[in-house]
């Protein structure tokens, strides 16, 4: 089984609570907060956690939250490496409106990064990684990062002959993909951006796919589709996997919940095939979950069984 290491450089204290109506002017009263560790490699060690499986856990973070993130850890027993920043870790806001299920999220840009903190974090990611590795980075930048900061981190995943597995947005992705990565798991918005097209329609996904495969150095595209599942593009091969019908709750933690499943898998040597019907069913059991929860393994192995046997006739 392969090492993974998760690198989260925007970590947040998320924080979730309920109320009955939201309406301007008025005080809401809420209910007590759920607080819970986050920030996209966080999510992906902790569902990897859940899951069974190990990961050490590296971060940025600062001040008082940052502590309160620490501890939480601590709790869960997942190995972390922390790189101390000056700023306080961020925290999001979601809140949901228990008289018509409307979810409301605020995320935060998170603290000013000075040049010595980043610089000091890759320094440290050149220290840890080691061949055969896989490194998953996931989640925003901090205000005052480099836009081509996981352009950085790929070519030290290149030197160190690990696999690298991006899970970003806008120019933070567009840069890393150019300098390459063994998996990338946009959206249909994210995949968008990536190409320079308004929209993609399912029509044109494997043509757009593949043209993107063919001019930037990435080996296998996945591409999330929310309730329609998920496609697989690699050179060789399209997959299309679709997801399960569930009772949904909240989407949070989805697309985290899916890169866990896959890297799990990746790391575990299944096939490129096993690895996205895994996570499709990681991601759609992140959905069963109330409010900044993320999937239970439980769900995870019905959902999985159930696309597993089903998949000769989804494709
Ligand atoms: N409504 C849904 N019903 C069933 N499965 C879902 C639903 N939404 C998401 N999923 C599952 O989760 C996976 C990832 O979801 P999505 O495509 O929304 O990722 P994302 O846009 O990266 O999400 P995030 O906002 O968490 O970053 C999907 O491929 C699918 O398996
Ligand atoms: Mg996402």
């Amino acid at each position: 089984m392969n090492r993974i290491i998760t690198l989260t450089v925007n970590p947040a204290i998320d924080k979730s609570t309920t109320v009955s109506g939201i309406k301007p002017n008025n005080k809401l009263r809420c209910s007590i907060p759920v607080y819970e560790a986050g920030g996209g490699g966080i999510n992906v060690s902790r569902v990897i956690h859940e899951l069974g499986g190990t990961s050490l856990c590296m971060y940025m973070a600062g001040g008082p939250t940052g502590n309160h993130l620490n501890d939480m850890l601590v709790d869960f027993g997942i190995p972390q490496l922390v790189v101390p920043i000056e700023g306080w870790v961020r925290e999001n806001f979601a809140v949901t409106d228990t008289s018509n299920k409307e979810q409301y999220r605020f995320g935060m840009p998170g603290p000013m990064i000075k040049e010595l903190e980043w610089k000091k974090t890759l320094e440290q990611l050149e220290a840890v990684l080691t061949e055969g590795d896989i490194l998953v980075a996931s989640g925003s930048l901090c205000p005052g990062m480099p836009t081509d900061f996981f352009a950085r981190v790929s070519k030290i995943a290149g030197n160190k002959n690990a696999k690298f597995i991006l899970d970003t947005s806008g120019e933070a992705l567009l840069k890393g993909a150019q300098a390459g990565a063994y998996l990338l798991k946009p959206n249909l918005g994210e995949l968008a951006k990536l190409c320079g097209v308004e929209t993609i329609s399912f029509l044109e996904l494997e043509s757009i796919g593949k043209t993107f495969l063919n001019q930037n150095p990435c080996e296998v595209l996945v591409v999330s589709l929310g309730p329609q599942g998920a496609v697989m593009l690699t050179a060789q091969l399209v997959e299309y996997i679709s997801a399960p019908i569930v009772y949904q709750k909240s989407t949070i933690g989805a697309g985290d919940s899916m890169v866990a499943g896959m890297v799990l898998a990746l790391a575990q040597g299944k096939s490129l095939l096993e690895m996205v019907q895994y996570g499709v069913a990681c991601g759609t059991a992140a959905t069963m979950t109330d409010g900044t929860q993320l999937c239970k393994i439980k769900d995870v192995e019905e959902l999985n069984g159930w696309i597993s046997s089903n998949s000769n006739i989804t494709q």
